[in-house]
């Protein structure tokens, strides 16, 4: 279970240099060159947001550019409907954009919202994995329901260049940092009260029977195993927008999961389903995480704080 950091002679090897369970958090099949690869997955669903995900992607485009180990930066916007205008854009901001080397539109199943739009676009990439291959990913979505925290959480996991070339050199200097979270939305089950926004702490974990559901879905990924992790390896982030290395989301077990969660899920999204599907669903923002800090024993850390957020 422990990462090892693959010895990597060049470049900013580093950020794809770890491996877990045998598995490299890049895919093998990446050909030369020297830096390393990242990519954003913006799940849009509600597309008046567009234009602060635009911000960001800018901003984190900006900082690629100027950062030597990064030698690629893709951006996949996945939508729940198909908007002519917005794919077009998208697909222009691979020459408008300095610093981003490839944009993808596509139009995914709305279905387990940010978090089975995102299942989409990982799985897509891991089927044409001789096409795609990144050691570093961010994910933001349009995180419409609640604006404060799509607001912290933009801007201080890109709401500027350098908040951006600060994650990004976290990652390179530490090799078993698996996720970076937004400031204050990223917590364990022992994380004191006053170090979450909005005293939000205890909905991790403590209220009703969230643990239960997170043993749940773990076992529709790891099936048979029992490796549900102790408490004090759980990991929240809150909203679900984060900096990862890609790895374990493209691990065999992640990815034979990904139909099952889909196949149960149904069209659209409504906040209050309380069916075993949709529990699914509302687990996997603790689950994934977990997945990290507990199965893979990498690092989380919090982005640094941007301005007042
Ligand atoms: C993958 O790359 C090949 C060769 O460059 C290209 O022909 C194909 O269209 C690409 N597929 C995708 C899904 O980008
Ligand atoms: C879309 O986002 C805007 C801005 O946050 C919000 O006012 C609107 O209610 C959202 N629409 C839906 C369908 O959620
Ligand atoms: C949302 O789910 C709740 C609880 O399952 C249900 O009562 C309600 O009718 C659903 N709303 C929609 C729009 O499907």
């Amino acid at each position: 279970m422990r990462p090892i950091c693959l010895a990597a002679a060049v470049g900013y090897a580093i950020l794809r240099g770890v491996t877990a369970l045998g598995l490299s958090l890049s895919q093998e099949s990446r050909t030369g060159g020297a830096g390393a690869s990242a990519a954003i997955f913006a799940q849009v669903a509600n597309t008046s947001v567009w234009p602060e995900l635009r911000g960001c992607i800018r901003n984190v485009a900006e900082a690629a550019r100027h950062h030597p180990g990064l030698s690629k930066l893709d951006l996949h916007v996945a939508l729940t409907r198909a908007d002519a205008a917005l794919e077009d854009e998208v697909r222009r901001m691979r020459t408008e954009i300095p610093g981003l080397s490839d944009a993808f539109a596509s139009v995914v199943q709305n279905r387990g919202a940010d978090i089975g739009e995102f299942m989409q676009q990982v799985q897509y990439v891991h089927q044409h994995s001789s096409n795609f291959s990144y050691d570093l990913v961010l994910k933001i979505h349009s995180k419409s329901s609640r604006g404060n925290w799509r607001r912290r959480m933009l801007s201080t996991l890109c709401g500027g260049p350098g908040q951006v070339r600060t994650i990004l050199g976290m990652f390179g200097e530490r090799p078993r940092l698996g996720l970076v979270g937004p400031y204050k939305l990223v917590w364990t089950y022992d994380t004191p009260n006053e170090d979450v926004f909005g005293s939000l702490g205890d909905y991790g974990f403590r209220v009703g029977d969230t643990e239960r559901k997170m043993a749940n879905t773990w076992e529709i990924i790891y099936p048979g195993e029992h490796s549900f992790p102790p408490r004090d390896r759980y990991l929240i982030s809150g909203g679900s927008m984060f900096w990862v290395r890609p790895g374990p989301l493209l691990s065999d077990e992640f990815q034979s999961a990904i139909p099952k969660f889909l196949s149960v899920w149904d069209e659209g999204y409504n906040r209050s389903c309380t069916t075993a599907a949709c529990d699914h669903m509302f687990a996997l923002e603790r689950v994934i995480p977990t997945i990290y800090y507990g199965r893979y024993r990498l690092d989380y850390a919090q982005a640094p704080k941007y301005q007042n957020k």
